[in-house]
């Protein structure tokens, strides 16, 4: 049973320069909710109640978005105004929420190692704070590791040219959108990317994930990659790919949150989608 999630947010969210000088892009708001809601949201949805933060430098806002604000809710229940009461005290009750520093930004992987007392020795599932999904793909990630027993992650299909962005796997498809996974390529050139299925950012992995990160040297810009870690494991145990079929917002930059706000607005927010849709079309 999966009981535990980490998510890290200490990144410095650089391709949204200025907007994330002093404001933490994982608090960036879709429609009405900042990022990192949808995330812990889906999370809680799938039975996971214990979540790791890994934080950095001005990314209190994100603690104080997840404690109790007695005075606003007092405010609130002053003013009668309940249904903003309920909004706020349902993000109180979204799990057990725990936090720790990670001291440089020397990239994903070492921000998932920070996840280590934490985890202990069981599988746990890692989520990106600043991508989410139409749909709950934890639930994937977790269906498929009870049938099969080991670490899954979750994999989109790309246009080719698109590639050279993301970490792209090689691997073999063992059932209906699983595959078994051979080996993983950071960033690599179209010409020789071994297919185009991507790594998106949501993974449910082995605690020796952690020892493999720890063997990881530094790759692409500085960074301990994830990515290398993965490989490593690979040496040694098996890893699954799960293809989403449903949309991934990946709001890294400012294009990916103007789409995430634009589509996620017109679906939640029916009363504005035959507006919405007209706006865009008459830009
Ligand atoms: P990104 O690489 O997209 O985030 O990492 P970034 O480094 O903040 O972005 P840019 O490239 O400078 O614009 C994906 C997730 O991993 C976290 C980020 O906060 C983000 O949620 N992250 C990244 C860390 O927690 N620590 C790191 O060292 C790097």
């Amino acid at each position: 049973m999966i009981k535990k999630a980490v998510i890290p947010v200490a990144g410095f969210g650089t391709r949204l320069l200025p907007i994330t000088k002093a404001q933490p892009k994982e608090m960036l708001p879709v429609v009405n909710k900042p990022i990192v809601q949808y995330v812990v949201e889906d999370l809680v949805e799938a039975g996971i109640k214990n979540i790791l933060f890994v934080t950095g430098k001005g990314k209190q806002a994100i603690e104080n978005h997840f404690d109790i604000n007695y005075e606003l809710e007092c405010k609130l229940k002053n003013s009668n105004k309940y249904d903003l009461l309920k909004a706020i005290k349902e993000i109180d009750n979204l799990g057990n929420i725990f936090y720790i520093r990670q001291k440089e930004q020397k990239g994903l992987g070492d921000a998932i190692l920070y996840g280590k007392e934490f985890v202990g020795d069981e599988y746990f599932i890692a989520m990106v704070g600043d991508t989410i999904y139409s749909e709950n793909i934890v639930k994937d990630l977790i269906k498929v590791h009870e049938k099969y027993g080991c670490s899954v992650i979750a994999l989109e299909r790309v246009p080719m040219e698109e590639v050279y962005k993301y970490g792209v796997i090689e691997g073999e498809e063992i059932d209906e959108g699983i595959y078994k996974i051979k080996n993983m390529v950071e960033k690599p050139n179209v010409e020789e990317a071994p297919s185009n299925l991507i790594i998106t950012g949501a993974y449910l992995l082995s605690p020796k994930i952690f020892e493999k990160i720890r063997q990881t040297p530094p790759g692409k810009g500085g960074e301990i990659q994830i990515t290398d870690a993965l490989n490593l494991l690979l040496k040694e145990e098996e890893i699954l790919g799960v293809e989403i079929k449903c949309k991934r917002y990946d709001i890294g930059d400012v294009l990916g949150w103007l789409k995430a706000n634009v589509e996620i607005g017109s679906e939640k927010l029916p009363e504005f989608r035959e507006f919405l849709k007209e706006f865009v079309k008459n830009l």
